[in-house]
């Protein structure tokens, strides 16, 4: 039985590339940073369906204490998904080193030292790391700056570890467009949305089960790796 990992699991796209997985016959370790309930119940449900299937475990990705301590507690891996992140304006005139800080290692330093980190568990499987980018990765949103070089940093990483990895661990990403609205700091007003969904060529939002059913396809793929799939509905033809 293969095994993958999926951080910011309990919620969102996460939680439905944990059920995505989960039903292609994955077991999973679910990883949350506070959503503790939310990942046990999600644990529960799935464990319900297939026992033994599906466990869950917490990390800050911001510290490397926690990373490790992540790391140390798994034991085979085939998969590794890269999906927690963090997401809230930063404007160029109020830019400060603790949102940097915050970003940067939750976004960029965490997936990179669980990638390295587990490498060699993922190589004794063949097994593969995605990680879910952004398509302003290449675009930037406006007053987003630091979250905007975190996912260039990302995207940078996908190909710079499919390089360094090969020919043992496969790494890839998925880049999603619009998916599901951003919540608290982030959140957008109506007007922000429609203007929003104007400029994407198929006019709607797209699931988290694009996102999931992209990620178990590059999870299956066995020859592919280096590559960022765009799943945004068409947003990147546009300006
Ligand atoms: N939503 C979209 O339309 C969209 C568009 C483009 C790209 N994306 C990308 O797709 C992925 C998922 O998006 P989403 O909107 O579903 O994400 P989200 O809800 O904003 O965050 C996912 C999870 O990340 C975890 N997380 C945040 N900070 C963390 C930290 N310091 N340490 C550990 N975990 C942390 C949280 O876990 P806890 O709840 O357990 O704390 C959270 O549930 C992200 O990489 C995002 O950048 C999303």
């Amino acid at each position: 039985m293969k095994t993958a990992l999926i951080t910011g699991g309990a919620h969102r796209i996460g939680q439905q590339i944990c059920r995505t997985l989960h039903q292609a016959g994955f077991n999973l370790v679910i990883h949350y940073n506070s959503s503790a309930t939310a990942a046990q119940n999600l644990a529960d449900e799935l464990n319900l369906s297939r026992q033994n299937s599906a466990k869950i475990a917490q990390a800050e990705l911001s510290n490397m204490d926690d990373i490790n301590r992540l790391c140390t507690t798994i034991d085979g891996i085939d998969v590794l998904v890269n999906n927690a992140s963090v997401f809230y304006p930063t404007p160029v005139s109020s830019l400060n080193q603790p949102d940097y800080q915050k970003i940067m290692n939750t976004n960029l330093m965490g997936p990179l030292f669980l990638s390295t980190t587990l490498s060699n568990k993922l190589a004794t499987n063949q097994g593969c790391i995605v990680n879910i980018v952004d398509i302003h990765a290449d675009r930037p949103l406006r007053n987003h700056t630091i979250y905007n070089i975190s996912k260039a940093a990302i995207a940078m990483m996908t190909k710079t570890l499919a390089k360094e990895l090969a020919p043992n661990v496969r790494v890839n990403g998925v880049s999603p467009g619009s998916i599901l609205w951003p919540e608290n700091d982030a959140e957008l007003s109506e007007t922000q949305k429609r203007s929003m969904l104007d400029k994407i060529a198929l006019n709607k939002q797209g699931s988290a089960n694009d996102i999931a059913n992209t990620v178990l396809f590059l999870a299956q793929s066995n020859y592919i790796t280096g590559q960022i799939i765009a799943v945004d509905g068409g947003r990147s033809l546009n300006q």
